[in-house]
């Protein structure tokens, strides 16, 4: 940090664009930006540590992601990641701001201001300031005027939207009268040639300006802290010569990629509910949320976006999209959905029955029976997906190679470390719909995961090289043979990640620890890493002597590789992540804690995976066996088959095949 500043303080009399905070406070993050001084412990929708600015031993710095910022109740100090950098860090706002720049790779526009970035700051500015204005102006139109009352209100009404959630998102009205906001633009002093970029205002001929939202109904569209950057504009009644809504042209306050209708109404909730539901309309979330139902937000029916997927990421990781069944927005947003999975979003997709949309549905059913319906009927994405193609490709060979790789190329996505055992899940449950052979997805899987890191090192290597026409050489077969050997090393580094973590802790309410039951569990399933199992049997020892062997108690082990293997396990980022009961949800498992179900799944997994080999060991036999001992073969093959299901019943899911 210290260098940082000397390195930039000299330029630091620049001026950083409006282009560039704009950019840096979208992407921020105030758990990751306090994270990195403060260890920090998520307690419901807040996190809690000790306090950096005064000195503590019980906690009482409390960060809220949602709010955006940060509260100590022992001394007091609060603010917003911005100004937690300068607190901590003893810098200026500008210095600040160069620090986020460069935590989060964006590159700071700094040029001395030239007069165009004084006017785009202007622009800016006065589009908001117009905005703002012009929601005011639709507001007492839609309420005050008879026009108003008598067409707008009164049809808003007759859709069941009630006054109170209407004035909450300030809904209004834009009249008839060809020019009625522009009148009223022009004798406040706005700018004329400002007002066509906001989308408010037409010109015609040449020089006549006239209002664009002749007759509808005005649904503002607010940025994270409330102003408002654009509008959807709806005809009253059904839309027959004209579009259904019109909305904000592109301007320096409106980009539709990065922005999710109601998303400042919804943060609270989404935070606080750890699931965001998404829908495709503006009333859809109106209509919600007049229900009591306020983690929603709308996509406006287009195919999701990376960033309008980071703007639910700052929330939670659990993205629920609600859709009409025959809406061609489940297609659209379908094909945003891989990102999300990259992003490392858990989705969900539910579809709402008989021609409804979640607006009609939920003033049909109420909330309860609403909430519900997507508690029973949300599907995992990937599971949706694969059921939706499965379903139109039939009995099709050729479509269903297709669609193999298809499911592949999905689940390959799933990159991020701590996503493995889901990744996992993912690859037994697909194989199962699909019908086809586990280990062929898993490879399958895996080179698609690595063909795609050879091609990200490419790029990275050699920009712009145009001497380099040389192509990778495919990968020999025995390199895949030890990454699969490899991928078996994991799931036995994940079975001692869990013993050395939690091996003292009770298993379940029974009499056994978790070192007990683990001890079971592999009896028949020896490790195949020397180094590994020595580290098991050394714990096991110290375990039977009554030593109570921790992780610690290794990491301070006199032999420095055990120390190095010790860390390189616990460090092993497999944690269980904190949604995983949720994929459970209403399957066997129940939650009682997240360890055990954390140990019970690693187990398991690991058991599959010896199984596995076993299961290949014995077909390979097979081949060369006499009739007599192939008797014998098939009889362990039965028997694999029953220790087989018995683990997928402790996982919790049902094996077609
Ligand atoms: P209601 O029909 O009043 O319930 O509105 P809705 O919000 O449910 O509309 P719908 O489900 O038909 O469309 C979903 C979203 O797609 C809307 O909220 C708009 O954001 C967008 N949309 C719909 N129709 C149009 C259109 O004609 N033009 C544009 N640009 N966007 C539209
Ligand atoms: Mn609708």
């Amino acid at each position: 940090m210290a260098n940082f500043i000397n390195k930039y303080s000299i330029s630091s009399a620049a001026m950083i664009t409006p282009n560039t905070i704009e950019q840096i406070k979208n992407r921020l993050d105030i758990i990751d930006v306090v994270g990195e001084f403060v260890k920090l412990k998520k307690r419901g929708s807040n996190y809690l540590g000790n306090c950096p600015f005064h000195n503590e031993k019980t906690p009482s710095f409390t960060v809220s992601p949602a709010k955006e910022l940060y509260k100590c109740f022992g001394c007091g100090k609060s603010g917003n990641t911005i100004t937690f950098v300068m607190e901590h860090e003893k810098v200026s706002y500008v210095d600040a701001l160069r620090w986020l720049a460069t935590r989060y790779n964006i590159e700071i526009e700094e040029t001395q201001v030239s007069d165009q970035q004084k006017q785009q700051m202007q622009v800016a500015d006065s589009l908001y300031v117009i905005n703002n204005f012009a929601g005011k102006f639709f507001e007492d139109q839609l309420f005050n005027s008879e026009e108003g009352i008598n067409i707008a209100l009164s049809y808003l009404k007759e859709r069941g939207f009630r006054e109170e959630i209407i004035k909450k998102f300030q809904i209004g009205y834009n009249p008839q009268q060809r020019d009625a906001l522009t009148k009223a633009l022009l004798s406040n002093q706005f700018n004329r040639e400002l007002l066509p970029r906001t989308g408010l205002v037409v010109v015609r001929n040449e020089t006549d300006l006239q209002d664009n939202y002749r007759g509808r109904i005005i649904f503002p569209i607010h940025n994270n802290s409330g102003k408002i950057i654009g509008f959807g504009a709806r005809v009253i009644g059904k839309a027959e010569k004209a579009p259904k809504y019109i909305n904000t042209p592109e301007n320096e306050l409106y980009v539709k990629s990065k922005i999710l209708y109601g998303s400042f109404f919804a943060r609270m909730a989404i935070d606080k509910q750890d699931e965001c539901l998404l829908v495709e309309g503006y009333t859809d979330v109106v209509s919600l949320h007049q229900a009591g139902i306020e983690n929603v937000v709308a996509s406006g029916g287009t195919s999701l976006t990376v960033d309008q997927l980071r703007l639910v990421k700052k929330y939670t990781n659990n993205l629920t999209i609600i859709y009409d069944g025959d809406s061609a927005g489940v297609k659209a947003a379908l094909r945003g959905l891989d990102m999300a999975l990259e992003e490392g979003l858990n989705v969900r997709l539910v579809l709402i029955p008989d021609n409804e949309d979640p607006d009609s549905y939920v003033n049909k059913v109420g909330k309860e029976a609403f909430q519900k319906f997507i508690k029973e009927n949300k599907k995992d994405f990937i599971i949706f997906q694969l059921e939706v193609m499965l379903k139109d490709a039939g009995n099709d060979l050729n479509q269903k190679n297709i669609l193999v790789n298809h499911v592949a190329e999905t689940i390959s996505k799933i990159n991020k470390a701590e996503d493995f055992i889901k990744q996992q899940e993912y690859i037994k449950q697909c194989s199962a719909l699909l019908k086809i052979d586990e280990g062929g997805l898993i490879t399958l899987v895996n080179k698609l995961k690595r063909d795609k890191i050879a091609k990200d090192e490419k790029k990275q290597s050699t920009p712009n090289n145009h001497f380099n026409d040389y192509q990778e050489p495919p990968p020999p077969a025995d390199e895949e043979i030890n990454y699969l050997a490899s991928q078996d090393e994991k799931h036995e580094r994940n079975v001692l990640r869990v013993l050395l973590d939690y091996g003292l802790n009770e298993y379940k309410d029974s009499q056994t620890t978790i070192a007990e039951y683990i001890f079971k569990e592999l009896q028949d399933f020896p490790f195949e890493s020397p180094e590994l199992e020595s580290l098991l049997a050394s714990y096991k020892i110290q375990y039977e002597a009554g030593l109570n062997p921790t992780t610690k108690t290794f990491l301070y082990h006199e032999d420095p590789k055990t120390r190095e293997l010790v860390i390189s396990i616990t460090l092993f980022p497999y944690e269980l992540s904190s949604n995983w009961d949720k994929l459970y949800e209403g399957k066997k498992i129940t939650t009682i804690d997240n360890s055990i179900v954390d140990v019970t799944m690693s187990v398991n997994y690991y058991k599959l995976k010896k199984l596995k080999k076993m299961f290949d060991q014995n077909q390979a036999d097979m081949e060369k066996a006499s009739i007599d001992d192939q008797m014998l073969l098939i009889r362990i093959h039965k028997e694999l088959k029953d220790i087989e299901r018995e683990i997928t019943k402790n996982l919790g899911t049902v094996i077609i095949k």
